[in-house]
């Protein structure tokens, strides 16, 4: 029997129209555009603006073009999971609403929440049911309003974060295209150092909570900064040694854009050329679960069929993990 592997086939984005520079930030808080550059590479960040509008609205407009540039009948999707840790609401996942509303009614949806994590554990899911056979479309979008659990007044974390969303369609491949393979793994005891206290079932948010800031993500930047240093370069050579490559096999890294200078880490580690280094945190910052997807949209263009590409990401909980894949069309 040909084996089926689960192959990406087409990606979609999109970014709010608001752009916050450092420039502006050095109005809001004590900071400066050379040190926020030089510290993590950012130079700007989107913010999603308007009454009512969350991650959905993102979500929703990058699977809709998606859509029209595929020419892809939403009717046919099986699966739609939105990968975030700023789901819409709680109790109502983001996903369902999503599906709804590009018209993928023959689709069932589902949140996945791994922090920054996210979107490189939900190719996992994807590829897992396109392997076994029980779905042939997955709409894997990932998106975060970052905004929404950011305290403008903390220069340790507003200058890192921003809003986007990426899409990704998942489908059978029997040239032996897509996901090749993965090393993903967790410890708990992140939490301590990047998380929102506030606003989950442990403790629920109340008035005395909101006058702490506790509904705010709260970072304790150098020891994530540490880990993630660890981490990524960690499971990024894990993942060539598993499958016999060199650095020379590598086409492209596409990392989670958290730094600048964590993704630059994780490159010397494996003796990679920059100019195989995907790299757009520059623009949007730190988009949680849209920085996978927004860099393979920004880099459609110069991907190629069969192109080796080294998927890595680290983020809250602490959550990692790398996967090696072929790219599967020009
Ligand atoms: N602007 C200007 N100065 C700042 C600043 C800001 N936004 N934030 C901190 N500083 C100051 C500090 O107060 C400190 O001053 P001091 O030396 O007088 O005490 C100095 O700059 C260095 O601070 P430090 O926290 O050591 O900076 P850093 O080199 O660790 O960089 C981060 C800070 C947040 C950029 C970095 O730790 C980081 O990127 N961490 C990981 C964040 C991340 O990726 N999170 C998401 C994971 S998915």
């Amino acid at each position: 029997m040909t084996k089926i592997t689960a192959a990406i086939t087409a990606v979609g984005k999109y970014v709010p129209e608001y752009i916050l520079t450092n420039k502006m930030l050095e109005k809001i808080v004590e900071t400066n555009d050379e040190w926020i550059t030089s510290r993590t590479g950012i130079k700007e960040r989107r913010i999603l603006k308007g009454e009512g509008k969350g991650t959905s609205y993102m979500a929703i407009k990058a699977a809709q073009q998606l859509i029209d540039k595929k020419k892809l009948d939403p009717k046919e999707i099986d699966l739609v999971i939105v990968a975030t840790a700023t789901s819409d609401m709680k109790a109502a996942s983001t996903a369902v609403y999503v599906a709804s509303e590009i018209g993928a009614t023959n689709a069932f949806g589902f949140d996945l929440d791994a922090a920054c994590s996210s979107f490189l554990y939900g190719m996992s899911v994807a590829s897992s049911y396109i392997e076994s056979s029980r779905y042939r479309k997955i709409l894997l979008i990932g998106a975060d309003k970052c905004s929404s659990m950011i305290n403008y007044e903390d220069r340790a974390t507003c200058i890192i974060f921003g809003d986007g969303a990426g899409a990704v369609l998942f489908e059978p491949n029997t040239k032996g295209l897509g996901l090749q393979d993965e090393y993903l793994r967790s410890d708990g005891m992140g939490r301590n150092f990047l998380g929102a206290k506030a606003g989950g079932s442990k403790y629920p948010i109340t008035k005395e909570a909101i006058d702490k800031g506790q509904q705010f993500v709260y970072q304790d930047g150098k020891t994530v900064f540490k880990n993630a240093v660890f981490n990524m370069a960690d499971v990024t050579v894990k993942i060539l040694e598993q499958n016999n490559l060199t650095n020379n096999d590598v086409t492209w890294l596409a990392a989670h854009q958290a730094n600048k200078r964590i993704i630059e880490a994780t490159a010397k580690r494996i003796n990679l050329d920059a100019s195989k280094v995907m790299m757009n945190i520059q623009k949007y910052g730190n988009t949680t679960s849209a920085t996978l997807p927004l860099l393979l949209a920004d880099y459609e263009q110069q991907l190629k069929k069969g192109d080796t590409i080294i998927f890595a990401a680290f983020g809250g909980g602490f959550t990692w993990g790398a996967i090696y894949f072929k790219w599967a069309y020009n």
